[in-house]
């Protein structure tokens, strides 16, 4: 039984982890305890009230509030702000009930004064040692309630310590950058208000202490994510006193939901963790979750080829035909045709809305393409962009209202697109009839969904609340989502927007991966996996090998010309690609002999390590963040095989690298490894390590397996 619940206090106990809150002899709800499990439920501390202070300090100042509300002399950020139809808009939130079902405890807690329940619920993940939380909030009167903030939870870490706060911060084309900053008084906010989860920032966050930082497999982290789509804010609120606590959930930014008589609204939810083995033990607990929620969470993740590097709008069956026949050859398994195969569609400023063939390009429809792509043995996905309309597309003449527009402001269009208002239900059953009509009519087994812009000029007319859009838009992505998954349960699905845009948990519960980024040229993109690695295990990281060039070339001529452009050899290409789920993007028209004979040898080897990669363990040996080498491995579950890689780009000899050290192994057991004489223990193989011999822009894929 994970959880312990008396009618005052309740300790939550995963594996090793504990988190514990508390009514204080106030009868306010207050945090107790978030860290390693302890041996007695007298162990965990008291739920302390620390009273008022001053009459510059009211008590939810100091005390550890569970679900702080605006409302009273408080001034730290609230999790929750309401108006009441009389105006009022203050919260006072007093306990009421508790329930344990299962492994979920909620606790309710009700307004003083007005028809209002705000029921708290954990979700004890006690396996995967992680916390949920999330909260529903219900209007029982007859009166609306405007809601203006509804935040999924608030965190407390340990007070009077200074935390480093660590997140994935970015933008298009370099999204999951790995930033390390230290709190100071104040607040941080972390936020989308784009409509999307983002590029700008992941929600996602880790803490740890200044004085005693995490490394990558020791020392003490608080981390956390949200699962939602759409705009959300994290505060990272470091007191005078010395308390230190993140509150995360839907941005409040331009938001507003109204609740009327008897209707409720359930919060995203939000998942966090303790880790006594620094920001590997963290990342493998989200590796875990995610993996477990995934649609399709036992099937490999196919090798793909996508055209549309090669081919950008310019598609047709003849071309498309051609490439697939290349990629059947290579052993690639799945055939995606990206942008630009239906009505319109030569460039980005037609088609998006009207999704049936083009006649021009596919004059027998795509079916003779698709019996192709089967018959060579591979599946076959299609490119769409569901939630967009161009205003050059039949759509947009028909139902011009159905994009989100202010009337009076002009239509900002970016990438000549506007988008379409999800959260109305007539244009949500348009998308499922439309999109269930295609899946109906033709065998495609992928889909990937993409989403190319953040909003504008928000505007709902006729809602009651049209600041509700932001929130009641994601639900409608999500319906038409759901509704198709459920009708099409074998189909995969991609999230994509604009590469990761739209790759958070929430994303990662409907599709069973993501597209990482646009950018695919291979340093950048060590550093874009290393970033998305926090989180998301490398199954669900879409990885392609195109011919994008890189600018750190090698200094063929040190001096003048020592950097230049130019791709960076195939094979330190593809070992970057197979760090996640591999996928092929280049125009493979271009590629010689000699480079199909080395990626056919290459697809075949990641199928045979594939199970280890997707499934496994992954240990980050060496960041990808510093220096001119990096290197990385993933271990089977049962820890009896794995899989090192490693990457040199340009640095000054040695050529020799100082030894590298494994992680994760059996200690007492024997491994062999490719490339070395023998065998060696796994405590040799971690605490002695191995040479690596490697030279300028190259890099190596080792098996390793007990004998
Ligand atoms: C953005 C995506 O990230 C690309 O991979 C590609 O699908 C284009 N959209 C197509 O318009």
């Amino acid at each position: 039984m994970p959880i312990f619940a008396t009618p005052d206090s309740w300790i939550l106990e995963t594996r090793n982890t504990a988190y514990a809150l508390g009514i204080n002899a106030s009868g306010a709800l207050v945090h107790r305890y978030w860290g390693p499990r302890l041996p007695y439920e007298s162990d965990y501390p008291p739920a302390r009230d620390y009273g008022e202070w001053s009459s510059f300090y009211g008590p939810g100042e100091i005390n550890l509030q569970e679900y702080p509300t605006y409302g009273g002399a408080s001034y730290r950020e609230p999790c929750f702000k309401a108006t009441f139809a009389d105006g009022v808009r203050d919260t006072v939130l007093e306990f009421r009930s508790s329930e344990v079902q299962g492994d979920e405890l909620q606790i309710v807690l009700e307004d003083a004064h007005y028809p209002l329940r705000v029921t708290l619920h954990y979700g004890v993940l006690e396996d995967l040692d992680l916390l949920e939380r999330w909260v529903t909030v219900q209007n029982f009167g007859t009166d609306p309630i405007r809601l203006e903030r509804v935040l999924s939870a608030q965190w407390h870490l340990p007070i009077l310590e200074d935390y480093r706060l660590s997140h994935l911060g970015g933008r298009w084309l370099e999204e999951f950058q790995w930033v390390q900053e230290p709190l100071s008084h104040g607040v941080v906010l972390l936020e989308s208000r784009r409509l999307t989860s983002g590029h700008q920032h992941y929600p996602w966050f880790a803490l740890d202490r200044v004085d005693a930082p995490a490394l990558e497999e020791s020392g003490e982290l608080w981390f956390g994510a949200l699962e939602w789509s759409g705009n959300w804010k994290a505060t990272f609120e470091r007191t005078e006193f010395g308390s230190t606590r993140v509150g995360i959930g839907l941005n409040d930014w331009d938001f507003a939901l109204l609740l009327a008589e008897g209707e409720s609204f359930v919060a995203p939810k939000s998942v966090s963790g303790y880790s006594s083995a620094g920001f590997g033990g963290a990342s493998r607990a989200m590796h875990r979750h995610v993996r477990s929620r995934l649609p399709h969470r036992d099937a490999p993740h196919k090798v793909l080829y996508n055209s549309w590097e090669a081919t950008g709008f310019d598609v047709n069956e003849a071309g498309q035909t051609e490439l697939a026949e290349i990629a059947a050859s290579l052993g690639v398994e799945l055939f995606v045709m990206d942008d630009g195969w239906f009505q319109g569609r030569d460039s980005d400023r037609a088609g998006l809305g009207d999704w049936w063939p083009d006649a021009r390009k596919f004059p027998r429809g795509l079916e003779p393409l698709i019996e192709r792509v089967n018959a060579l043995g591979m599946d076959f996905g299609l490119w769409l962009e569901p939630e967009m309309v161009n205003p050059d597309s039949d759509l947009y003449r028909a139902h011009p209202d159905w994009a989100i527009h202010f009337p009076t402001r002009a239509r900002t269009e970016m990438r000549n697109q506007l988008i379409l208002n999800l959260a109305k239900l007539e244009v949500q059953d348009h998308l499922i009839n439309v999109l269930d009509g295609l899946l109906s009519s033709h065998n495609i087994a992928f889909i990937k969904w993409d989403m190319n812009r953040n909003a504008s000029e928000p505007g709902w007319e006729g809602a009651q609340e049209p600041r509700a859009l932001w929130v009641r838009y994601v639900e409608g992505v999500y319906r038409v989502w759901d509704t198709l998954s459920a009708r099409h349960p074998n189909v995969t699905f991609q999230s994509c927007s604009g590469g990761g845009g739209r790759s958070d948990l929430a994303m990662l519960t409907r599709a069973d991966q993501v597209w990482p980024s646009d950018n695919t040229e291979p340093t950048a993109r060590l550093k874009i996996q290393h970033g998305a690695s926090q989180v998301l295990p490398a199954c669900t990281l879409e990885a392609w090998v195109t011919d994008m060039e890189s600018d750190r070339m090698p200094p063929f001529g040190r001096g003048e010309d020592a950097l230049r452009r130019g791709k960076l050899p195939l094979e330190f290409r593809f070992h970057v690609s197979m760090c996640g789920t591999l996928g092929i993007g280049a125009n493979l028209l271009h590629w010689n002999d000699s480079e199909r004979e080395q990626a056919r040898a290459l697809i075949a080897q990641y199928k045979a390590i594939r199970p280890i990669v997707q499934g496994g363990e992954l240990y980050r040996l060496k960041s990808p963040l510093t220096g001119a080498f990096s290197a990385l491995e993933y271990v089977s579950q049962d820890r009896a095989e794995g899989v090192l890689f490693a990457f040199r780009t340009h640095m000054p000899e040695p050529v020799v690298l100082p030894p590298l050290r494994l992680a994760g192994l059996e200690p007492a057991a024997l491994y062999r490894m490719d490339g070395l004489e023998g065998t060696l223990s796994g405590a040799a193989l971690m605490n002695v390590g191995i040479s690596l011999e490697l030279k300028d822009f190259s890099s190596v894929l080792r098996r390793f397996y007990w004998v």
